[in-house]
C-alpha cells in the first residue's frame, strides 16, 4: 500500500530505520556546534522531532543540564522519541504532540528552535519557521538541516559513463516530475533547503549562514561499512515493502500533477525500478553525496 495511503503508518516511519543513525559525519558536528556556540543553548526546542534522531545528536552537545522539548504531530513518534533520549545520561527533555504550525509556545521561549528534515514535507514552511521565530528570543538561533532531495533522486553512480543518454534523461525527467507534482499537490517541496537562506532572510532572521553536511552515502559493493550495510538493507526493505522511493502509487500521483503522462510513467517506472535491480546485479557503485543543507540564523535583538 502506499504509504501516503497507509493511515496506520506514522509520517516518515518508513525513514527511521537504522540507516538513519548515519546521516552526519560527528565531527562535523561538533564544528557545527563551535560555529553556533551550541554550548550556550540552554532551551531548545526540535520541531517534527520523530523519534528523535537530530534530538540526540544535538543534546550533547548544547549547555549541560540544558532542557529540550521535541514536537511532533504523531503521538506514536514521541514514544520513540522519549525512548531514545532517555538513553542519553541525565537528558532533561520532553516530548509535545502538536502541529508545526501552532506551537504550543509563549514567545521568546526558547534559545534554539531547531529542525530536521521537517520543512520538506510541509505545505507551508514559511509559516512553520515563523513559529520557530516566534518561540525564540531575541539573539536566540534558528537552525534548519533541510535537503535538496531531487538532487539525491537523480541518476547518479560512478557508472553513469555507460548508460544510455535516453535512459538518465527518462529518470532525470521522473525525479523533476515527482518532485514538482508533490510540491504542486502541496505536500512539500523535496528542495526546501534550496529556498531556506531566502526564507531566512525574508523573515527577518540575521547573520544567516548556510552549510553544507560533509557526509556522502557511498555505495561500494559488498558494502563492508555499517552505514553502507544499514543503507542497503533500507533500499532493499523500501523495494520490498513498496515504500519511500519505491511507492509506486505516491510516484505516480506526483508525476502526474506535474503534467506527465501515463505513458512516461510507466516507461521510466520500469527504468527505475529494472536499473536499480540491474546496478545491484552488476556491483555497481556511488560516491552517494546529497545535497543537505545546514541554515542557521538569529532572531533580532532589537
Ligand atoms: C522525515 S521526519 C524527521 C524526523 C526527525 N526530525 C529526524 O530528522 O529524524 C519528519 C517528521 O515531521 C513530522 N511532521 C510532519 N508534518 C508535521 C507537522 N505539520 N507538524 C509537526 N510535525 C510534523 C512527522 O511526523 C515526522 O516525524
Amino acid at each position: 500500500m502506499s504509504a501516503e495511503n497507509d493511515k496506520t503508518r506514522p509520517h516518515s516511519a518508513e525513514y527511521f530505520g537504522a540507516e538513519r543513525d548515519y546521516l552526519w559525519n560527528a565531527d562535523f558536528l561538533d564544528l557545527l556546534a563551535r560555529r553556533l556556540d551550541l554550548r550556550a543553548v540552554e532551551r531548545a526546542a526540535d520541531i517534527g522531532c520523530g523519534v528523535g534522531h537530530w534530538s540526540a545528536l544535538l543534546y550533547p552537545r548544547l549547555a549541560a543540564e540544558a532542557q529540550i522539548v521535541g514536537v511532533d504531530r504523531e503521538p506514536r513518534h514521541l514514544v520513540g522519541y522519549v525512548d531514545r533520549m532517555r538513553a542519553i545520561a541525565d537528558t532533561r527533555m520532553e516530548a509535545i504532540a502538536c502541529d508545526a504550525n501552532r506551537l504550543p509556545f509563549a514567545d521568546r521561549s526558547f534559545d534554539l528552535a531547531t529542525c530536521q528534515t521537517l520543512l520538506l514535507h510541509l505545505r507551508d514552511p514559511a509559516a512553520a519557521l515563523a513559529e520557530m521565530i516566534r518561540i525564540v528570543e531575541p539573539g536566540g538561533l534558528v537552525l534548519c538541516a533541510e535537503p535538496n532531495n531531487l538532487v539525491a533522486r537523480l541518476p547518479f553512480s560512478g557508472q553513469m559513463g555507460e548508460e544510455a543518454v535516453e535512459r538518465l534523461l527518462r529518470l532525470s525527467e521522473l525525479a523533476w516530475r515527482q518532485a514538482l507534482g508533490r510540491a504542486r499537490l502541496g505536500k512539500g517541496e523535496e528542495f526546501v533547503g534550496e529556498r531556506l537562506p531566502g526564507l531566512f532572510a525574508g523573515l527577518g532572521l540575521q547573520d544567516v549562514r548556510v552549510w553544507l553536511s560533509d557526509k556522502t552515502h557511498p555505495s561500494i559493493p559488498p558494502h563492508s561499512s555499517p552505514g553502507e550495510i544499514a543503507n542497503a538493507q533500507a533500499w532493499e526493505r523500501w523495494r520490498a515493502e513498496g515504500v519511500g522511493p519505491y511507492d509506486r502509487n505516491e510516484m505516480r500521483t506526483n508525476v502526474l500533477a506535474s503534467g506527465g503522462s501515463e505513458e512516461f510513467f510507466d516507461s521510466a517506472w520500469r527504468d527505475f525500478v529494472d536499473g536499480a535491480a540491474a546496478g545491484d546485479e552488476r556491483g555497481w557503485s556511488a560516491a552517494g553525496g546529497v545535497l543537505l543543507y545546514v541554515v542557521a540564523g538569529r532572531r533580532p535583538r532589537a
